[in-house]
């Protein structure tokens, strides 16, 4: 094991008081001149150096470092906070400090606060459940198999979305941050889905195919990637008017839509049934992620609204009646799956709530994007679900796990 005692061990005498201000810069720039030295030493060809450390060597001493640093993306030079943008910007995106945007930052910690892993949580009622002859109805079981299905490819799509063309077109380090992190929790969510699918003994082939084959699954998957395509090209580059607005319209879909709308239909489902004990091992993994989606969908929604105070020109009537159209044909395709995945009503649920429910959730992300409502009268028929999301009662949910626990551990079943 190691031990840091072992690096105390230097002969450098160690001060019991701090010199005064004058006195700690000289020697900073004594340290700073024996320090060059010493490093230059270092670079000296020794006489017992094999040629290929003489070769490493001989090709340091040309490297220009002033060719590093005019490669940095962003031009050098110490960062002022009035330096960020959010899109855009000229400033050296490698100095996360100072911070501008403090929302993104703090989710950043919020998100690894939640932090949490499948095999954290057990599956074996599941198991024993979804194998018993009459455990779970015909509808129910087509519920799981659904949503199995769309969830397992979805947060594919989402995650190279983020990591393909969002994270490069963000310029601004703390939001960059956030999305490395977002990016691993969506690598969780799909680890989730495996891991639901493998214990419960699915043919992988049947379920990662769906959003391929069963229509309301590959509808939703075909209008997320519809969004992807031009700006994932690597050649793609915002700057322009139309550019920056392609972009914009990405999030839209991609926080506002695939994260606000189309996980709601389905994550509903699932927790509706855990609520009723039943695969109360997937209803618990839907929940994690449920917390981990709604913090996306605010990061989402505070890049796009920040985007709109930096650029007012970009969210002109036209843009404003794209991202309206946009959440309405989300909210669409998303009736559409409610209605497939709950031919009847099911788990004190049918269609028709569901889409009342999807209508208050189209409700909420207009207006969250500052668009007005468009659905009148309608109300949250299921109320329980915004308790699931909250974030204060949800550290209670942290009190369910596995005491025992440990990052990366996995739990046996026998
Ligand atoms: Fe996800
Ligand atoms: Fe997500």
């Amino acid at each position: 094991m190691l031990s840091w005692d072992d690096f105390d061990n230097d002969d450098t005498p160690k001060k019991e008081s701090k010199p005064a201000d004058t006195k700690t810069a000289q020697l900073e720039q004594q340290l700073n001149h024996v320090g060059d030295d010493l490093a230059n030493e270092a670079r000296s060809i020794q006489a017992d150096d094999s040629e290929d450390v003489r070769r490493a060597k001989a090709a340091l001493d040309e490297l220009d470092i002033q060719e590093g640093l005019d490669d940095l993306e962003g031009t050098s030079g110490r960062v002022q906070v009035d330096d960020k943008q959010m899109i855009n910007c000229r400033a050296d995106l490698n100095q996360l400090v100072p911070f501008k945007y403090d929302w993104a930052w703090q989710k950043y910690l919020d998100g690894c606060a939640n932090h949490w892993m499948p095999q954290e949580i057990n599956m074996t009622a599941d198991i024993a459940l979804w194998k018993s002859q009459d455990g779970l109805t015909e509808d129910e079981r087509r519920i799981v198999m659904r949503n199995l299905g769309f969830f397992s490819t979805a947060d594919s799509l989402v995650a190279n979305n983020l990591v393909l063309a969002t994270y490069r077109l963000i310029t601004n380090p703390e939001c960059r941050q956030y999305i490395l992190r977002q990016a691993f929790e969506e690598a969780i969510h799909t680890h989730a889905y495996q891991y639901c699918i493998e214990s419960l003994g699915m043919d992988e082939g049947e379920v990662f195919n769906m959003y391929r084959e069963v229509p309301s699954v590959a509808k939703k998957a075909a209008w997320g990637l519809k969004y992807t395509r031009s700006i994932s090209d690597p050649t793609f580059q915002t700057g322009t008017e139309e550019t920056d607005r392609q972009f914009l319209r990405n999030l839209i879909a991609y926080y506002c839509v695939l994260e606000g709308i189309f996980f709601y239909c389905g994550f509903s489902q699932i927790l509706s049934m855990g609520r009723r004990n039943k695969m109360t091992g997937v209803a618990e993994q839907f929940q994690y992620i449920l917390r981990d989606e709604s913090m996306h969908l605010n990061f989402g929604i505070d890049m796009i609204n920040q985007i709109k105070i930096e650029n007012p020109h970009l969210w002109d009537e036209g843009m404003k009646d794209d991202a309206r159209q946009m959440l309405l044909q989300g909210t669409q395709l998303e009736i559409e799956y409610a209605r497939d995945t709950m031919p009847r009503g099911v788990l004190g649920m049918n269609a028709v709530m569901m889409e009342e429910y999807l209508k208050f959730i189209a409700n909420r992300r207009l207006v969250q994007i500052g668009l007005k409502e468009e659905f009148p009268n309608v109300t949250n028929p299921f109320p329980w679900m915004s308790e699931m999301m909250d974030l204060k009662k949800e550290k209670n949910f942290f009190e369910t796990r596995v005491i025992e626990y440990q990052t990366g551990g996995a739990l046996s079943w026998d």
